[in-house]
């Protein structure tokens, strides 16, 4: 995956370091969400003052929307440790119970890409999380005997681009579900006014809404794309971002009107130009371009949807009438059946 677009959500290395201090700690100063985080104040609340840990809780949604920020958070409001882990990253069952162990009562364990834990460690995962225990086989053949060992009762936190891949034995378990929308343009302004003000950077309201207006409804690509703004403001200005800074750099990082980037494009115009505008399966658009599935579906898709500018009908991938209007394409169908191409599922 190429992380060096500026529309990419996925994480990068430096960022990864340097978005520590961007990330709020206390719910707060953590904009948007309203849904999920006034709940979850309420959960923590009551878990608080039973002394009793949280219940577990799932995160989804596209990435760089919050989710990882979010179960820091709840850490930090609870008073609580969080050990930080990923699904790929607990190849086997003995991984997990031994995070497990280490656990103290109340501690939050945050497993990220969750739906990524293979099925001997999520089957651990499952007595662990309804009964605080571990089953242990101890010997082999007809000697073999179970036993079971005590856990500290913890809160589970998974975060998960896909809830759809999570099995319903797994899913059932958490007592908490939190769905992840897209940051509206004002939620976005607030988090850019939030960053430049730790950045310690001087930028126009203009600029303001017109980053907030190009970030994909994504707090990562907001805050990424005034970091590479300050970057051509310090080189080609004085450091103080203006509108037109603004815009120069964002037409020199390929970045349009609505925040689509090359491969959004791409994908768009793949879908017009050899498939007649759709409907065209998601392999087949992927095998087109040349890039992962995944990408497309995790990192693309949801925006492109979000816009209006792409359908997924049952039968697959549909450029909207607004998708051809926003590349400059003369639309051939009918106008008023545009309704009709928007079955989504
Ligand atoms: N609600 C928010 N308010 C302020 N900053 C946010 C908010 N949500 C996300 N961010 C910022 O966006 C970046 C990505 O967030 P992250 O939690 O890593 O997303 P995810 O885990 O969903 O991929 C972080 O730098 C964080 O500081
Ligand atoms: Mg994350």
């Amino acid at each position: 995956m190429d992380n060096e677009r500026i529309t990419s959500a996925n994480i990068n290395a430096g960022e990864l370091r340097s978005e520590v201090n961007l990330r709020p700690q206390y719910l707060d100063d953590y904009i948007g969400q309203q849904g999920v985080k006034q709940n979850l104040k309420i959960f923590i609340e009551a878990a608080k003052m039973r002394g009793e840990p949280l219940d577990h809780v799932l995160f989804y949604g596209p990435p760089g929307l919050g989710k990882t920020t979010l179960a820091g958070i709840i850490a930090n409001e609870l008073g609580v440790d969080i050990k930080i882990t990923s699904g790929p990253a607990i190849e086997r069952a003995g991984d997990l119970a031994a995070i497990l162990t280490n656990l103290n009562d109340n501690d939050v364990l945050f497993i990220d890409e969750i739906h990524r834990l293979n099925r001997s460690v999520e089957e651990v995962l499952y007595s662990a999380m309804e009964d605080y225990a571990l089953d242990i086989i101890i010997g082999k053949g007809p000697s073999a005997r179970s036993i079971r060992l005590d856990l500290a009762k913890f809160t589970l936190i998974g975060a998960t681009t896909r809830a759809g891949s999570l099995s319903a034995p797994l899913r059932d378990r958490f007592g908490v579900l939190g769905k992840f929308e897209m940051y509206t343009s004002d939620e976005l302004k607030k988090i850019l006014g939030r960053t430049a003000h730790i950045l310690g950077v001087e930028i126009d309201e203009a600029s303001l809404n017109e980053m907030a207006k190009r970030s994909r409804g994504t707090p990562r690509v907001a805050n990424r794309m005034l970091k590479r703004i300050r970057d051509f403001s310090q080189v080609k200005g004085n450091g103080i971002i203006d509108i037109d800074i603004t815009r120069e750099g964002l037409t020199a990082l390929g970045v349009d009107g609505l925040g689509l980037e090359r491969l959004d494009r791409e994908i768009l115009t793949t879908i017009i130009e050899r498939f007649n505008g759709g409907p065209v399966g998601i392999d087949t658009i992927a095998a087109s371009i040349g890039e992962e599935r995944v990408t497309i579906e995790d990192v693309n898709e949801p925006y492109l949807i979000q816009a209006g500018l792409l359908y997924r009908t049952p039968k697959g991938r549909m450029v909207s009438k607004s998708g051809y209007k926003h590349l400059g394409l003369d639309y051939g169908g009918d106008d008023d059946d545009t309704e009709e191409r928007q079955v989504t599922f």
